[in-house]
């Protein structure tokens, strides 16, 4: 682990686990693949608040489609560990009837949020789901909704950088981060 970059977020150890070049290269494939699989379609991308913002735009502004965007705002994790628990702090406004949507997360960790997201896009009827996620940790989720692009399979442990917090900082590191000890 020597020369890997570490910071502190509210005194917190945390050591670098994917630096920036990486993750940017990483979301340049994403992007590939959702253009090339999705060509001369219309899609509505549904962010997940606050964690995807980064990556969200990032993806986003890859895309050579006719494409929209949304977010909402859900909420399952206090701390360091998932509560089981969604709370939806935005809702949907916009109209997905018969609408190709591709569900856009930072990171799926039991999925307790993504199924949340995706029965909420079923009941709106909408043509099909697609889910494109930076991180899952495959040791933790307990969810059988596949998912199609992933940047990375990450172990258990905490991270926090490049949109996803500790207790609300930590967003604006533009690497991911992985809590020490
Ligand atoms: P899940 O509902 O258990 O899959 O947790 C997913 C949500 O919890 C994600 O959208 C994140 O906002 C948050 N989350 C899960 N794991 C982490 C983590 O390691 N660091 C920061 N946030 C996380
Ligand atoms: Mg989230």
């Amino acid at each position: 682990m020597m020369g890997l970059k570490e910071v502190y977020i509210l005194g917190k150890k945390f050591r670098e686990l994917i630096p920036e070049q990486s993750l940017q290269e990483r979301i340049d494939e994403l992007a590939a693949r959702i253009n090339n699989d999705f060509a001369g379609r219309e899609v509505v991308f549904v962010g997940i608040l606050n964690g995807a913002f980064m990556f969200a735009a990032d993806l986003f502004r890859r895309l050579d489609l006719q494409a929209r965007i949304t977010f909402i705002k859900l909420a399952s994790y206090a701390g360091t560990s998932s509560t089981g628990t969604v709370r939806e702090l935005i809702g949907w406004n916009e109209d997905l009837k018969d609408k190709q949507v591709i569900i856009i997360d930072d990171i799926v960790d039991r999925g307790d949020t993504l199924e949340y997201a995706v029965n909420n896009l079923i009941i709106r009827n909408v043509t099909d789901i697609k889910v494109a996620v930076l991180l899952l940790k495959p040791g933790s989720y307990r969810k059988n909704i596949r998912i199609d692009y992933v940047g990375y399979e990450i172990p258990n442990d905490f991270v926090a950088g490049y949109g996803l917090d500790y207790n609300g900082f930590g967003r604006n590191l533009t690497s991911i981060y992985s809590l020490v000890g």
